[in-house]
């Protein structure tokens, strides 16, 4: 059972709600930095800060997450996504504690048919996703307990996400244009933390490596911005809130032919979550219940 764990990246979706949720529990000593207690392109403070702590488990959410701008930044990209998390695996080796880190939907290609599963071959075609995918791999060569969690197209009430964008966006514009040719599963970053929180009591030394973790169910980017402003508008009157320029017959399903990013995207990014059920009995909301909380955490300014 842990103890003391030493979070990074508590400014960011994930982190934050883990925060969060782990205070809940207070048995446990929880040590949450941000990027200016921990910066991880430091390796020397990374190897200082976690000496000096002595945590039994490490969660690393600190990620590089600019999905585009890492295809012109890979130096920095691969400092954060991979270089540190090599370095706190192996601190965490070297004081005999454990660690959970976070990857992504992107180290595969997307083109496969069917749902992905963690023995898939990976094949990442972005900068973000090849950084991602070396992380993994330098924690799993450390040989510490750990879980690599693969979560997707995270967003929620607290941070800058898709859920905001949409949101921003149709206050402003008659017409939204949503790539409909992409699937995954929106997971919010709740759902992650509390599925982290159902993990950690049980988790056991011999039930390690990569887990496949996301909101159940799956749809389009399209199918996302559609049910943001469906729940959007069911909500809007009860919160107060101001009407949305665009109506959900003015978002647009358009290819992602026409909307060109620097960054190529994986066509299908669903994740198959079994291994997560059978190992930790573990099931993850629908994302549309999801969706329903974050929207009741939301405050918009
Ligand atoms: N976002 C997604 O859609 C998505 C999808 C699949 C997987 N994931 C993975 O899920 C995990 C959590 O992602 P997220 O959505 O919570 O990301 P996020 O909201 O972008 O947060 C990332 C956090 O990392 C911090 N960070 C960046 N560079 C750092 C550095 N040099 N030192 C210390 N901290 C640094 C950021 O600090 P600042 O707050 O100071 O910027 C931020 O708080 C990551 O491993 C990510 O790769 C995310």
């Amino acid at each position: 059972m842990f103890r003391k764990i030493l979070i990074t990246g508590v400014n960011g979706q994930v982190g934050h709600a883990l925060k969060h949720a782990l205070a809940t529990d207070t048995t446990l000593n929880v040590i949450s930095l941000d990027r200016s207690q921990l910066n991880l392109t430091d390796a020397e403070a990374i190897r200082r800060v976690v000496h000096a702590h002595k945590p039994d488990l490490i969660i690393n959410p600190a990620a590089y997450t600019a999905v585009d701008k890492a295809e012109s930044e890979p130096e920095l990209a691969y400092a954060i996504n991979a270089a540190a998390p090599r370095v706190l695996a192996e601190e965490a080796a070297n004081i005999g504690a454990s660690l959970i880190h976070f990857s992504t939907d992107y180290v595969y290609s997307g083109n496969k048919v069917d749902p992905y599963i963690e023995t898939d071959a990976t094949h990442p075609i972005s900068v973000y996703g090849q950084s991602k995918l070396a992380g993994e791999m330098a924690v799993s060569a450390v040989g510490l307990p750990h879980l690599i969690l693969r979560t997707s197209w995270v967003y929620g009430a607290y941070g800058n996400n898709f859920l905001k964008t949409i949101l921003r966006l149709a206050s402003e514009r008659e017409e939204l244009r949503i790539v409909a040719d992409q699937m995954g599963a929106p997971t919010s970053s709740q759902s992650i933390a509390q599925a982290v929180m159902a993990i950690l009591p049980q988790w056991q030394e011999n039930t390690h490596g990569v887990y496949h973790l996301v909101n159940s169910g799956f749809t389009s980017w399209y199918g996302f911005a559609l049910a943001i402003v469906d729940e959007y508008k069911r909500v809007q009157i009860e919160r107060g809130w101001p009407v949305l320029k665009t109506l959900p017959s003015n978002i647009k399903a358009i290819t992602t032919q026409e909307f060109p990013t620097l960054a190529v995207r994986p066509a299908n990014s669903i994740l198959d979550c079994t291994k997560l059920a059978t190992d930790f009995a573990l099931q993850l909301p629908n994302w549309r219940a999801a969706l329903i909380e974050e929207m009741k955490a939301l405050r918009l300014s």
